[in-house]
């Protein structure tokens, strides 16, 4: 039911719709008293929700955490001891063995699906977890993880977590810089890859790639090609390994390692406001329960539904919501190679039909241009199998919210707007389908034990409805534990600004019913397409550039990507400006990191806005970016307004 909103400006509220609400795993009034206990009592909530997980050893300790003052340490069911893989994949052969664990979906639709059920699913992580300990991995080991959407993705980290070994997944598209920087952060002694990775009907050619990155990292580092396309690479003896051989050698059975609740699962680089990327630690116990937890109740996840996120592994929600909450779950999850344009624009509602999805996850960015080709390509499909409709990324519009709703979901699937960050782990704001009615744009509230709150500059709470920073109060079972080597830097990041609190770097509108708003980034950090950039990291590479004096970065409103790159550039005394430079200067920027950070808009900037005392005045950057010329504020402490005439006379357009 829908019900119209009394004026304009309020949107339309939509009730979870009465079948979904009879039989979800919880209605409006089970949310309230969950959430309430949950705040009320956390020991006792995630003490008995803990038992979702299989434990080694059980543990009697449920919460210790503080975000200071003092020391910021963050630890859950600290004396538990379990195995991951095991709670994945081993606890389900008893009741589910021939159920399918992973069904893989290739970039080609002429080539065919995967089943892999869970029996087989047994078979291979635990090769391959030999494979991993005939290469000398062990427990504590960090392993990249550098693979394109196939199952061995989910295999190499399944295979990590059940010897010990701390994975960290780069995303198959950065390039060989970003690949270097994160073997020698995390100090990885091997590198999973494959030969070529399809995607789109194109190749990467991801080995190569590696055997670029390798020459910037120490010469102890091995790599463990997987193949898939078979084609041509370049093999160094002794250092490189093909996987189908060793596997071929390796025993099928591997017993689980018992790790500690609160010893590392993964590590995952993502950027912040300053600096180089960040190596996000993520621990066992806590991590895997509130990934499983949440998957169940926010996608009302039920045996024989077929469950698809369109993420990569590369980014957390992959691995929180393709690998680790589904498979927790015992559920059946849909990995796919490809991108939602190939070979057409109906790929992922044919794969919808193809598989019998019944829940869909997804981000605006794919929504928005999926829109832009119009309804025929989803009605070419029956799409009857859909139950639940998600999103995740960045704010979703309500224009794209209300054709998710209308043409994908016609009327009948709640969507679950899910906000969330790497650091969070898993969803921290969302609706759940069977109890709470959503607004279009809105994440809604939060989930048990998630206590969200709206802080003024000063760090004060505000009450009732209110617009401000969006900082969370105590802890939850998935949030990070520190930043890898540089626990000062993850106490300074997150505790230091707002004291006491875990501050999430995004605004947010609270309303008068007590849901949550995004409304975007508060600090340096810009959101293309769902995937996170830090501007300092975009104008480091343009100024490593040799023509390149100086550069600022700032996000724009872009109408597909949500928000675009815009790159103000100051070039070397006696460069020429042209066309061409542009281009290099943008292929450039994705090379050094990838094609993700490709500038969407490059402005010669003669002069950049600065104060008097050099800092560099970003806020008239974005206004400028923006094209909100007439809001550009106080301009009276720069050093130089002319050059502020100047950067409005020659904005260029994204
Ligand atoms: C940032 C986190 C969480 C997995 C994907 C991104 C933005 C994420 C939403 C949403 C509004 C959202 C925030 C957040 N964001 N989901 N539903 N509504 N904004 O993870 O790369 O760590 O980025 O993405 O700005 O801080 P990430």
């Amino acid at each position: 039911m829908t019900v119209q909103p009394k004026t304009a400006v309020e949107p339309a509220v939509h009730a979870p719709p009465a079948e979904i609400a009879a039989r979800a795993h919880a209605d409006a009034a089970r949310y309230a008293q969950m959430h309430a206990r949950s705040v009320a009592d956390p020991e006792g909530f995630w003490g008995e929700e803990g038992r979702r997980l299989d434990w080694m050893r059980p543990y009697t300790r449920v919460k210790n955490t503080s975000f200071g003052p003092g020391e910021v340490s963050i630890r859950w069911f600290e004396d538990g001891t379990l195995n991951v893989a095991a709670n994945c994949i081993d606890r389900h052969l008893k009741d589910r063995a021939e159920q399918t664990a992973i069904i893989f979906e290739p970039d080609s639709p002429e080539e065919p699906a995967q089943h892999v059920s869970y029996a087989h699913l047994h078979a291979e992580v635990s090769r391959f977890a030999n494979v991993l300990k005939a290469l000398g991995v062990a427990k504590g080991d960090r392993v990249v993880i550098y693979l394109p959407m196939i199952p061995a993705a989910a295999y190499a980290m399944l295979a990590c977590a059940r010897i010990g070994a701390i994975h960290s997944v780069v995303f198959a598209g950065f390039s060989p810089d970003a690949l270097a920087d994160r073997i020698n952060d995390c100090g990885a002694r091997l590198v999973i890859t494959a030969d070529h990775a399809p995607r789109g009907g194109r190749t990467t050619a991801l080995k190569s790639n590696c055997d670029k990155a390798l020459r910037r990292c120490s010469d102890r580092v091995k790599l463990l090609m997987v193949a898939r396309t078979g084609g041509q690479v370049d093999w160094l003896e002794g250092r490189d390994h093909a996987y189908e051989a060793m596997a071929a050698q390796a025993p099928a059975d591997c017993p689980p390692v018992e790790v500690g609740a609160e010893d590392p699962l993964f590590i995952l680089y993502t950027s912040g406001s300053t600096g180089k990327p960040k190596g996000v630690v993520h621990t066992s116990g806590g991590y895997l329960l509130y990934a499983a937890i949440t998957h169940h109740y926010v996608f009302d996840y039920r045996d024989g539904d077929v469950y698809w996120c369109t993420a990569d592994v590369g980014w957390v929600t992959g691995h929180s919501y393709i690998v680790y909450g589904p498979l927790a779950n015992g559920a059946t999850t849909v990995m796919f190679e490809g991108v939602p344009t190939y070979p057409d624009a109906g790929r992922f509602w044919q794969v919808c039909e193809k598989h019998r999805v019944t829940q869909f996850y997804t981000a605006p960015t794919a929504i928005r241009a999926l829109m832009g080709k119009g309804a025929g390509p989803v009605e070419a499909c029956d799409l009857s199998s859909l139950r639940i409709l998600g999103s995740v990324g960045e704010p979703i519009n309500p224009e794209a919210w209300n054709w998710y709703d209308e043409t994908v979901g016609k009327g009948r699937c709640p969507i679950v707007d899910t906000w969330w960050q790497t650091e969070t782990g898993g969803i921290l704001i969302a609706p759940l389908p069977g109890a709470t009615a959503t607004k279009p744009g809105s994440a809604t509230l939060p989930f048990f034990g998630v206590q969200p709150v709206v802080l003024d500059d000063q760090g004060h709470e505000l009450d009732g409805p209110a617009e401000g920073v969006l900082a969370i109060k105590d802890s939850w079972p998935g949030q990070m534990r520190t930043i890898w080597q540089d626990h000062e830097r993850f106490a300074q990041t997150y505790f230091e600004m707002f004291k006491g609190y875990y501050f999430s770097g995004d605004g947010c509108r609270r309303d008068a019913d007590g849901y949550y708003w995004i409304t975007g980034r508060v600090d340096d950090v810009i959101n293309v397409s769902g995937h996170r950039m830090g501007t300092a990291e975009v104008e480091s590479a343009l100024v490593a550039h040799d023509k390149v004096a100086e550069a600022a970065v700032v996000g724009c409103p872009h109408p597909l990507k949500g928000q675009g790159i815009y790159c103000y550039v100051t070039l070397m005394d006696g460069v020429e400006p042209s066309d061409a430079l542009r281009k290099e200067l943008a292929d450039w920027v994705r090379t050094e990191i990838g094609p993700i950070a490709k500038p969407d808009a490059i402005q010669w900037a003669p002069g950049l806005p600065k104060t008097r005392s050099g800092k560099i005045m970003r806020r008239i950057l974005r206004k400028i970016a923006e094209n909100e010329t007439d809001a550009l504020g106080d301009t009276s402490t720069l050093a130089d307004p002319a050059v502020v005439e100047d950067l409005i006379a020659n904005r260029v357009d994204a």
